[in-house]
């Protein structure tokens, strides 16, 4: 195991959580949210913030890949798991763990908005800024953090660390 140091706290964490889903209650007074949960990394954050949303929410999830065999995302998102529900009429917000290039998320919100939802918003858990290539309309971010390679909270280094309930650095 390699040693792991500590770049947002648990209780930070938790607190940037509670005012996000604050903000989500004020904004979405009176409807009923729908929250698309991007597999894999976005679960963690997807359970906590839906604890504490006091609208009524429902959850779907999906499981897509901008990837291709390298580092750098590719053009088109894929597929891996669809939704289950569809999201025509419905106020979608996606939930993401972590922004970058931003390929991923910009890609998918164009799938999704062929779908008609009534609304569609972007709640990150994680933004790098500096990494962004394709902007992207991010309507709830956590924490805007350095260019470094985080895991926790759902993020993975090859699939490790996502049950580390901080926000950690891979030390080299
Ligand atoms: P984008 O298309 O470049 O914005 O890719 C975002 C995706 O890359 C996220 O959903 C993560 O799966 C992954 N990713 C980007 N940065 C990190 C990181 O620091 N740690 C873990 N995964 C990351
Ligand atoms: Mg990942």
């Amino acid at each position: 195991m390699k040693n792991i140091s500590v770049m947002i706290s648990e209780r930070e964490v938790d607190e940037r959580i509670n005012e996000m889903a604050m903000q989500i209650n004020e904004d979405y007074a009176g409807k009923e949210v729908h929250l698309i949960c991007i597999l894999k990394g976005s679960i963690f954050f997807t359970c906590e913030l839906a604890k504490r949303i006091t609208v009524p929410v429902t959850i779907d999830f999906m499981a897509v890949s901008s990837y291709g065999g390298g580092t750098e995302s590719s053009g088109t998102v894929k597929i891996r798991k669809d939704l289950d529900e569809p999201i025509a009429g419905k106020d979608v917000i996606v939930i993401e763990d972590i922004i970058d290039s931003g390929r991923t998320l910009s890609n998918l919100l164009e799938l999704l908005q062929t779908r008609n939802p009534k609304s569609i918003r972007l709640c990150t858990l994680l933004d790098k800024p500096s990494r962004r290539v394709v902007e992207v309309p991010v309507d709830y971010t956590g924490f805007s953090i350095p260019d470094k390679f985080v895991v926790g909270y759902g993020l993975d280094f090859d699939q490790n660390y996502r049950n580390l309930p901080y926000i950690g650095v891979v030390e080299l």
